[in-house]
């Protein structure tokens, strides 16, 4: 879900629209307006795509120089145009839109009943709004007072924006636990969840601070604390471009991205890693490198995709760096008291750094006196903010909502992470560390190699693209790209699928093993080769079809596979950063074949900021 919000002298209506659509990538179901011009306040939603908001608005009056909007991504209460933001307080003079979950809207919703309430929607916003109306009017107070004096009662994460019919000249924002970016004009202001909408305006931002309230007017910004006390914006520059949040040719912001790879993980290597001198810097980590290298023990924690960069990493560390670690879903982590203190490490891997799981977790160790390092990719994200240290992946903004450039760079950084640690620590032999070195710095060119199969690849997507479920089955490093492979799948083409690792696979799901079965091993050339070898026979001698990601010049498996792709040799540490690329393109030809607005699949959100 997004939010946009602007106060100037351009017409509202039309930035606000342009930013809902380039917040449209983070995923939604439902979008709205808030906008004050000659007629009043007036609210526009409906349930559905910004362009069919569009469709409804157009004809009606949108006249007006402060606006605010939003994509909703339900929580509380199904998508309609009812439960759809802008929300309005009692008396209709706050419009409100909301990121984020109120925890106590129920106990809050009670109070504002017993009051008199009457709520048009489900949802936790409106209670919201309602609540903020019921303290300014019943006080006497103004929308800054009234927000400050209901956000303390307020448990939960929000980002707010609110116009007041009464002092229709400003616009009042408040954030805790939602991102929320300013960007500052010459005589005007765009609010926005993320920088995307903003780029093309201005390239001076200012990060809103958890427990922040701000007062935007064309030409003032006041930042204040919850305590009511006056805050110094610290204005930042923009470092994107407006080209990289545009498609530039391409189908789709997903094939764009998976295309961008060479340059991205060149530029997670860049400035860090120099392969002819022998030396590799982390900035980012420099301090906490001796830290790191005694830790007593490193935890993982993230979600989705980057939980599975996660897995790789806890291979690599542990063979590298002989630290033992753990990878956990940060959403179990945070809720199943874990053991953690003083001499553990935690690294959260996001590439939005606002994902509301990974957030509260690092959170939560955070307090019981473990170090944090943060792997994220949007800089200046929360989760960058709350790290005591890190490093970003810098593969610039990913739009298509499965992740794929993210990916690989978060793979590279990681990497780069566990050398370090294992040069300081001495775990390495100098010649496995250059050899290592070597090997990342020519990953780029054969991942450039590997997308030069993408022909290939689209003939096999287009044979198994009706098959009813996928399994993938992979070892050791290539464990956790099975699983990535199923779950770009499923996000983007809808089809079941499973990742497994290979000799587990005996244990269950070769039970679903007949002639309709697509398996698609990850069987490069590592010290597993020939079990995996044996996997594949076992899949065949029950008729599944094997689609084999194989080394190049692999002659073994040729004659046991329906479909050979093969790729570039490379170490087996760095070698799923070169075999995720078949599988991202496998399930981007299928999602296109099938149909699916592979950018934007159902259901799903890039940024998820709700727990
Ligand atoms: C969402 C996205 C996934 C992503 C996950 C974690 O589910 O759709 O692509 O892997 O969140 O996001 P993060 O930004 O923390 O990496």
């Amino acid at each position: 879900c997004g939010i946009v919000a602007y106060i100037g002298q351009r017409e509202a209506y039309p930035v606000v629209i342009k930013g809902l659509k380039r917040l449209e990538y983070r995923g939604y179901d439902s979008a709205g307006v808030a906008l004050y011009g000659k007629e009043g306040l007036q609210v526009y939603k409906k349930k559905g795509k910004v362009a069919e908001l569009e469709d409804f608005v157009a004809g009606k009056d949108v006249n007006a120089h402060i606006g605010i909007g939003h994509t909703r991504w339900a929580t509380h209460g199904e998508p309609s145009d009812r439960n759809s933001h802008p929300h309005r307080s009692q008396d209709g003079k706050l419009a409100m839109v909301h990121n984020g979950i109120i925890e106590n809207y129920m106990q809050l919703k009670q109070e504002l009943i017993n009051q008199g309430h009457t709520f048009s929607s489900d949802t936790d916003t409106e209670v919201l709004v309602h609540f903020i109306g019921e303290i300014k009017n019943s006080n006497g107070y103004s929308t800054e007072e009234a927000v400050r004096v209901a956000l303390k009662r307020v448990v939960g994460a929000y980002v707010i924006v609110i116009i007041d019919e009464d002092d229709p000249g400003t616009l009042v924002a408040a954030r805790k636990g939602s991102p929320l970016v300013i960007g500052v004009g010459k005589g005007e202001h765009f609010l926005a969840s993320d920088a995307s909408p903003i780029v093309e305006y201005t390239k001076e931002v200012v990060y809103v601070n958890d427990y922040e309230i701000a007062i935007i007017r064309k030409d003032e910004l006041i930042l204040k604390n919850i305590a009511n006390e006056i805050q110094s914006p610290y204005i930042q520059k923009l470092d994107i471009e407006l080209a990289a949040i545009e498609k530039g040719g391409y189908d789709h912001f997903m094939v764009k991205e998976i295309f961008e790879q060479p340059q991205t993980i060149y530029d997670s290597l860049r400035g860090r890693l120099d392969a002819k001198k022998g030396t590799l810097t982390m900035g980012g980590i420099r301090e906490y490198a001796s830290l790191l290298k005694e830790a007593r023990r490193i935890i993982i924690v993230a979600c989705g995709t980057s939980w599975h960069a996660g897995l790789i990493a806890e291979y690599i560390i542990e063979e590298l760096c002989r630290i033992p670690v753990e990878v956990e879903y940060a959403s179990e982590f945070r809720y199943r008291n874990p053991v953690v203190g003083k001499g553990d490490v935690i690294i959260a891997v996001s590439q939005s750094g606002e994902t509301a799981d990974t957030l509260v977790a690092m959170e939560s160790a955070k307090e019981k006196g473990a170090i944090i390092l943060g792997v994220c990719n949007v800089v200046g994200s929360s989760i960058a903010r709350l790290s005591h240290a890190g490093a970003y992946t810098h593969a610039g903004p990913e739009i298509g909502v499965a992740s794929t450039k993210a990916f690989t760079a978060q793979l590279a950084v990681l990497t780069l992470i566990a050398l370090k640690v294992a040069e300081e620590k001495g775990s390495i032999t100098q010649q496995r560390f250059q050899y290592l070195l070597d090997e990342l710095d020519s990953i780029s060119e054969k991942v450039a190699a590997t997308l030069k199969l993408d022909d290939q690849v689209k003939r096999i997507a287009h044979k198994y693209k009706d098959a009813r479920d996928f399994l993938f089955l992979g070892r050791g490093y290539n464990f956790p790209i099975a699983l990535e492979g199923a779950l770009k799948l499923k996000e983007i083409s809808y089809i079941h699928a499973e990742g497994y690792p290979a000799a587990e696979m005996k244990h269950g799901p070769i039970a679903l093993v007949d002639e309709n079965l697509p398996v698609v091993f990850v069987a490069t050339r590592d010290s597993n080769y020939e079990k995996i070898v044996s996997n594949i026979q076992e899949i065949k001698a029950r008729k599944g079809k094997v689609i084999a990601i194989v080394t190049e010049g692999d002659t073994s498996i040729r004659s046991m596979a329906d479909d050979l792709i093969e790729v570039p040799a490379a170490d087996e540490l760095v070698a799923p950063i070169i075999s995720v690329i078949p599988l991202q393109l496998l399930a981007y030809h299928i999602g296109v074949a099938k149909g699916f607005d592979v950018d934007k699949p159902r259901n799903l959100a890039k940024s998820v900021t709700v727990e």
